[in-house]
């Protein structure tokens, strides 16, 4: 069984996960207020960070000129999270459409978009500009206006989306896919609203970072269903799906990896030394399967053999 401490640690996490069950909304309102203070003060990163996520993204699945690639495109983005700001830049840059699913509308202050807006308004051409003017306003105003246009925000899990605005050229996500409980109802639906020629690419993260219960990284593997749900069934957390799990779910879609880089990975002998302690389901798997702490994805239809124009 668990030492004192991993024991102490799994107390711990069940005991919150009840009060947030207790608490509900009460406990998210004054998470989401909390963040909000972060938040806004940390406009600027959020603006760095939403740039990069366009430009590495795109280059990593082949496109190095996306400037030129990205006029009259379509993307998609899921799980946003507080802005919209890729959605916002993508259009400056002369994309056609930008279309949100978040699950959960992350009610942030007005301040802290207009801040945000003002950045990005800051780097642009005139022209750039003009692309978005009237969708910004709307955006600062109140996001969940965001509704036809250019821009548009729908507030639903991914799994549920009907496909307006699409089909879609690009769909991206960031630290998204490991929470998600049923991969292969996304992975269909990225199939489904995803041109013949798209590129879908996607950040992971498959640890368990910030929430370790243990020294051992893998400990989260050990845990039975039951355990797991009974310390995070009211919070966000991982779906603890493996590397191999991504891929044979990428395939039920009749998706296939068009590039794959694993962006963390655990030494074999880390692995090796958890394994008798993981659950079946993963003791079985191999060492660089259970290595694997972070990946980025890009995929496209198994039919899309031809790199995208
Ligand atoms: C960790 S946050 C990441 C936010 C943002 N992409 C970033 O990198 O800062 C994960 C986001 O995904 C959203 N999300 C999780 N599952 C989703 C689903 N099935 N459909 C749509 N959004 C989802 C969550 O509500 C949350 O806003």
């Amino acid at each position: 069984m668990y030492g004192l401490v991993e024991t102490a640690r799994i107390c711990r996490q069940v005991a919150l996960n009840a009060m947030w069950g207790l608490a509900g909304n009460a406990m998210t309102g004054w998470r989401t207020r909390r963040d909000q203070r972060d938040y806004v003060a940390n406009a600027h990163r959020q603006f760095e960070y939403c740039q990069g996520v366009l430009e590495s993204y795109l280059s990593f699945a082949g496109i190095t000129d996306w400037q030129s690639y990205l006029p009259g495109r379509r993307i998609l983005e899921i799980g946003p999270g507080h802005s919209l700001f890729t959605g916002l830049w993508s259009l400056a840059m002369g994309a056609a459409q930008y279309v949100a699913v978040e699950r959960f509308h992350w009610d942030n202050r007005p301040e802290f978009r207009r801040q945000i807006v003002q950045y990005l308004l800051d780097s642009l051409q005139p022209a750039q500009r003009a692309r978005i003017d009237g969708v910004w306003q709307t955006y600062v105003e109140d996001p969940l206006k965001s509704k036809d246009g250019p821009l548009q925000y729908v507030v639903m899990p991914f799994e549920d989306f009907p496909g307006t605005g699409g089909p879609f050229d690009v769909i991206w996500s960031r630290v998204v896919l490991q929470s998600v409980l049923d991969l292969d109802a996304v992975f269909g639906k990225i199939a489904q609203c995803l041109c013949p020629d798209g590129l879908s690419i996607h950040k992971t993260d498959l640890g368990h970072e910030g929430h370790s219960h243990s020294g051992h990284p893998l400990s989260f593997l050990s845990y039975s269903p039951r355990l797991w749900r009974a310390m995070y069934s009211h919070r966000d957390s991982l779906n603890r799906l493996r590397k191999s799990d991504y891929f044979a779910a990428a395939q039920r879609a009749g998706m296939e990896m068009a590039r794959v880089e694993v962006t963390r990975e655990l030494d074999p002998s880390i692995v090796e030394a958890i394994r008798p302690r993981l659950l079946p389901a993963f003791r079985t798997k191999d060492t660089a399967d259970l290595a694997c702490q972070g990946l980025l994805l890009a995929m496209r239809h198994k039919s899309a053999r031809m790199s995208p124009k």
